[in-house]
């Protein structure tokens, strides 16, 4: 079935307009070709002894080759029978440091077999999609990305035995951080091109979340492996042994404030509260997504329901809550809630009010006078992906992420994350 899909693509992208654009036809020229600006059949045909038909031939023989070798990878079939092997941070917390550098070399075996394993389990999971999403140029590439990686993983050999190699698998591992840093932006784009296609939500939103918790997890196991070169007391690999979450509360709401300075003109105070002097070992990375977000979005609320006076506006408050099993972090504001009508939308993939909002002509005055900036959306929102990114992270670390909105008066947002040395079970990446 699947190999009839795919040479009906290659035959119909060796000759776009060919034929009549009959519905399949349509439905799979339409992601694949995208680059290329609209042009009608008739324009083509006068164009046809042009080098710009040559083009569009050549760019839509190399498109269906990708389309092609996206299904048909018998190596990746291999690896992705593997099961990944998880860690607890407990583990990595623990397995302490030894003065040969033994620990480094036993951390690159371990990373070396488990790289291929979960980018082996990452292409599955993309060519299991509908062949309408497989399709989209923007997906293709992150296909492409990860298929490159897989490969150069081999290259390395089969074992890592000596400082040389593992010199030069850490050199691959930083590839790997390097090449993967667009990649939400890249999955966000290519799946808002795509979905219209798509009449399952939760299939977007379940491939999603599995997608972006598997590429942290992978992330941190390959930036832990790096910090294991770094000589620094206050960290074992990427675990802060003494993390103070009120110090990391302090740097995103800086970043938040200016953000929200440059687009509103004004920015509210933030109070942080409860536990501010708790300490205990935790990583920066999901909190170093999860907060912006949270920030951005209750700075974004209330500045938005203050438009008439933005120079005085309501705090934020953040609320530290420490304990033997878990820490919350609840960021309350009095931006105006969430209307009941959006409550059960706002975890869903591409889901934002922030056009909605550029259309109000008070906003329009304070972009234009302020920033200069007209009414786009800026990096404040408009993606719809902080809510259900973060929920899915926290979830992926043994926590949660719940939302009280009270209506016509403001959001508490509650990010509850599990201790990695708790009494609970520590979670695994
Ligand atoms: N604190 C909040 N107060 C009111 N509305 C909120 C709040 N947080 C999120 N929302 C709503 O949820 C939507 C989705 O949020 P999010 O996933 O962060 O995407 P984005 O910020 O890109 O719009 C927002 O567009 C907004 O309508
Ligand atoms: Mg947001």
């Amino acid at each position: 079935m699947r190999a009839g899909f795919v040479a009906v693509a290659a035959e119909m992208l060796s000759g776009p307009c060919r034929r009549a654009t009959p519905g399949l036809g349509r439905l799979l020229l339409v992601p694949i070709i995208n680059t290329v600006p609209p042009m009608s059949c008739s324009g083509i045909r006068r164009l046809r002894s042009t080098s710009s038909m040559q083009g569009l031939s050549e760019l839509a023989r190399e498109r269906s080759k990708t389309v092609t070798s996206f299904y048909n990878q018998s190596a990746i079939d291999v690896s992705a029978e593997k099961a990944s092997v998880r860690l607890t941070l407990a583990t990595l917390l623990y397995s302490g440091k030894s003065p040969d550098g033994h620990h480094i070399l036993s951390s690159a075996k371990y990373l070396h077999k488990e790289l291929p394993v979960r980018i082996a389990h990452r292409i599955k999971g993309f060519r299991s999609l509908p062949f309408i999403i497989g399709c989209n140029p923007t997906i293709l590439q992150v296909v492409k990305t990860l298929k490159h990686l897989q490969r150069i993983v081999k290259l390395i050999g089969p074992c890592i035995t000596d400082q040389d190699a593992e010199a030069r698998f850490c050199k691959l591992v930083q590839q790997l951080l390097d090449d993967h840093k667009d990649v939400v932006t890249m999955l966000a784009q290519g799946f808002r091109e795509s979905r219209k296609h798509i009449q399952d939500e939760s299939l977007i939103r379940s491939f999603l979340d599995t997608t972006l918790c598997s590429r942290l997890g992978i992330r941190m196991l390959a930036t832990h492996h790096l910090a294991l070169h770094e000589d620094n007391p206050d960290f074992v690999g990427i675990i802060c042994r003494r993390l103070s979450p009120k110090k990391i509360i302090e740097k995103w709401v800086d970043f938040a404030r200016r953000l929200c300075e440059h687009q509103y003109g004004n920015s509210p105070r933030v109070r942080i509260n409860g536990h501010v002097a708790a300490r205990f070992p935790f990583i920066l990375l999901p909190l170093d997504y999860i907060l912006p977000e949270l920030l951005k979005n209750a700075m974004r609320a209330t500045m938005e329901s203050h438009l008439d006076t933005p120079y005085n506006v309501p705090d934020v408050v953040v609320t530290i809550a420490n304990n033997n099993m878990d820490f919350v972090i609840r960021i309350s504001d009095r931006g105006g809630g969430i209307p009941h009508h959006i409550l059960d939308k706002v975890m869903d993939y591409h889901f934002s009010t922030a056009e909605e909002s550029a259309q109000d002509p008070r906003m329009n005055n304070l972009f234009n006078n302020i920033t200069n900036s007209g009414n786009q959306s800026g990096p404040m929102h408009g993606f719809g992906f902080g809510l259900p990114t973060s929920r899915a992270y926290a979830e992926y670390l043994g926590g949660s992420l719940s939302i009280q909105s009270m209506q016509g008066i403001g959001t508490d947002v509650y990010l509850r994350l599990r201790h990695i040395d708790g009494k609970g079970e520590s979670f695994r990446v």
